[in-house]
């Protein structure tokens, strides 16, 4: 009998002893605000609840750039992580590089392709196979308005340019800055999205999404630079270089009257216990109700040393159980990636996200964000950005800009 149990226990201790070296990911990432790290933080625990250690890699920088290039470092060094947050267009990337590796097995057995939209399988799969594992689906083209300054303001919602100019300018006759922003290249992007997508679904198809020369230099988006110009005169002197959390937190605090951003800016409002309806209100940019311009947040699997391959295949599961989809998504701020995941756990902005999303996929009015790496490879979305925040900081007149872009994009295809 004593020979078994030490037979046992001996075995006991080689598989953990395999097991422990192999359960641990190490995950590159840039949710580094506080809802972004409350979110992250239902998966580390729900992976950690299955046995599985997180090494944590941060980089700080909203939009994800900064990671971006610490991972190319860290690749080039061959040392690449378990596991990268990634956007859109990044992920085939990477995939054409031959740098991921292949989730089929765990896809297979768990029916994803049943459950995850077309829009966010074709930046999940490469060549037919699975190679990253989307967690949820955020979209852009959102307002964040401080309610009791909307209140103030007659409450009613902005649902064309003419309102939200008037709102903008009651706002400023309040003595609170109208417009929360952060100036950094990837926010004046994400704001830009919206701005031209609320100018029509086919003006934002054609320019963003099939990089049409003669609607890139159209008098449409001379219109759309116009329209950024009259925007930044309502942000405060300070806006440069601003993060994006502290432009919501300005919102939060009453201080600022809207931001517009895309919807991980409700994660910090939920951090902040903030209630939709009651502390804030959450609604579509003025003139592209209907449509949605999305990203969705991927974990792009990095081709790993073979022990550390089943953590990462546990992982990439942990992600697509619809419990933590709902459990995750609900703090992010961002819809489920899944479509079968019922939205009785999130708050009526989240509920709308859900919807949205749906609506416009179901109508085709679903657009992936230029800003956020799901129009175009990041060598145009970088030349976009180059030409919108120049042309937001007044570097550029929106004649200019106009013919400015057309360049950049054919330069950058
Ligand atoms: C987006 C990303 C979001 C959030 C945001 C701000 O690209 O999808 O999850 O991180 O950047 O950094």
């Amino acid at each position: 009998m004593r020979k078994f149990w030490m037979t046992t226990a001996l075995a006991l201790t080689m598989t953990a002893g395999i097991a422990t070296a192999a359960e641990n990911v190490e995950v590159l990432h840039w949710w580094t605000s506080g809802g972004e790290a409350a979110a992250l933080d239902v998966l580390k625990k729900d992976l950690e609840s299955k046995g599985i250690s997180w090494t944590d890699m941060p980089v700080a920088g909203g939009g994800g750039t900064e990671a971006m290039t610490v991972l190319r470092a860290r690749v080039t060094a061959g040392n690449a992580p378990t596991a990268v947050q990634m956007l859109g267009f990044d992920i085939l990337d990477w995939a054409k590089e031959g740098a991921l590796g292949n989730l089929d097995d765990v896809a297979s057995k768990e029916g994803w392709d049943k459950v995850i939209p077309q829009a966010l399988q074709k930046f999940s799969k490469y060549d037919g196979h699975w190679i990253a594992a989307p967690v949820n689906v955020h979209s852009t083209n959102w307002l964040w308005i401080n309610k009791a300054a909307l209140d103030k303001a007659g409450g009613k919602e902005p649902t064309s340019w003419e309102e939200l100019i008037a709102l903008l300018d009651n706002f400023k006759s309040q003595g609170i800055t109208p417009i929360a922003a952060g100036g950094q290249p990837w926010q004046d992007a994400t704001l830009f999205d919206a701005v031209v997508l609320s100018l029509g679904d086919d003006f934002y198809k054609k320019a963003f999404i099939d990089l049409d020369s003669a609607t890139l230099g159209s008098d449409k988006m001379k219109e759309a630079f116009d329209r950024m110009t009259k925007l930044r005169t309502y942000v405060d002197d300070n806006f440069s270089g601003r993060d994006w959390n502290l432009a919501s937190a300005m919102v939060i605090e009453g201080k600022a009257g809207v931001q517009f951003m895309g919807d991980w800016a409700k994660g910090e409002f939920i951090k902040a216990k903030k209630v939709p309806g009651q502390d804030f209100v959450c609604m579509r940019f003025p003139g592209t109700q209907g449509a949605v311009t999305f990203n969705s947040d991927q974990f792009a699997m990095f081709k790993v040393a073979e022990d550390k391959v089943p953590a990462q295949l546990q992982m990439a599961s942990a992600i697509e159980n619809p419990t933590f989809q709902s459990a995750f998504n609900v703090v992010k701020g961002s819809a489920p990636a899944r479509t079968d995941v019922p939205n009785t756990a999130f708050d009526d902005c989240g509920k709308k996200a859900i919807a949205d999303l749906a609506d416009a996929d179901k109508n085709g009015r679903l657009f992936g964000s230029m800003a956020h790496g799901h129009a175009n490879p990041a060598a145009v979305k970088n030349a976009i950005y180059d030409v919108v925040t120049r042309q937001f900081n007044g570097q550029l007149s929106s004649e200019d800009a106009v013919k400015e872009l057309v360049s950049a994009v054919e330069a950058a295809k």
